[in-house]
């Protein structure tokens, strides 16, 4: 399989601080890649980084073999790349249906289609279509994250940047969301997901990062990594 992602010795600073110093990964088509780490590692710089938000201070990233910045950050999501970011961004004051159809806005296929996304992510989150005419601010924590996630699902990506999915949620809203990772990567979607909960992310994803200090200290296989005694010492708690 070739790369959807290739990232070449990346460099990101926000003025003097370098928050990223020289960092080389890559994610295949079709994969579940891992990115973990401490906390102020780097992991929301790489994705902002990837989604146009950040501009390298060196480096390469190649998204479908071209050169991320020779597409115009607004044309990102028309070319499949989409971001869930922390804290997770959604439209407050529009309603959740209102939230779902900016999601689409890059599409260019009938209106039928992107109704049929919007019953599909109706029938994965339920709550979502009890709430179709609330706003979105007014929604719960996981209700937000459930939002936030077939927002970007509704652009229709190919590669879907995730930064911390599971935070502040309860564990059964936590179990949901991570079934609806894995069939969204059954579907064919790459995705990245960054994750403070190491171990649901090594056993979700094929293969992992390990980010410290703004570099990769470790690589592999996602079940390797979970039995790497640095590792569980370091992220797993154990
Ligand atoms: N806007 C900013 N201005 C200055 N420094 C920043 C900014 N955003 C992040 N940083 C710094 O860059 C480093 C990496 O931050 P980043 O948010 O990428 O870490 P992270 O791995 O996502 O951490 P967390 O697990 O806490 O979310 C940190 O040292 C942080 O303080
Ligand atoms: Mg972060």
């Amino acid at each position: 399989m070739s790369n959807i992602l290739e990232v070449k010795d990346l460099k990101v600073a926000y003025g003097a601080i370098q928050a990223i110093k020289g960092m080389s990964f890559h994610i295949k088509q079709g994969e579940m890649v891992a990115l973990i780490g401490a906390n102020g590692a780097g992991k929301t710089t790489t994705l902002k980084t990837l989604a146009g938000m950040l501009r390298p201070a060196a480096g390469e990233i190649l998204y479908q073999g071209r050169p991320l910045s020779s597409i115009k950050n607004y044309d990102l999501v028309r070319h499949g790349l989409a971001l869930v970011p922390e804290g997770r961004g959604i439209f407050s004051r529009l309603t959740v249906t209102e939230n779902l159809e900016m999601g689409a806005y890059s599409r260019t296929d009938d209106k039928a289609a992107i109704q049929a996304d919007m019953d599909r992510m109706f029938n994965i989150f339920p709550r979502l279509k009890e709430r179709a005419k609330q706003l979105a601010g007014t929604l719960s924590g996981g209700e937000q994250q459930m939002l936030a996630i077939s927002r970007a699902l509704m652009s229709r990506p190919k590669l879907l940047l995730l930064d911390e999915p599971s935070m502040g949620l309860a564990p059964i809203i936590v179990q949901k969301i991570f079934e609806t990772i894995r069939e969204v990567a059954k579907e064919g979607v790459t995705l990245l997901l960054v994750e403070q909960n190491a171990k649901l992310a090594l056993q979700t994803c094929q293969r992992a990062y390990v980010m410290d200090g703004g570099k990769i200290t470790l690589e592999g296989e996602a079940q390797k990594l979970l039995h790497d005694e640095a590792v569980q010492k370091a992220y797993l708690g154990e």
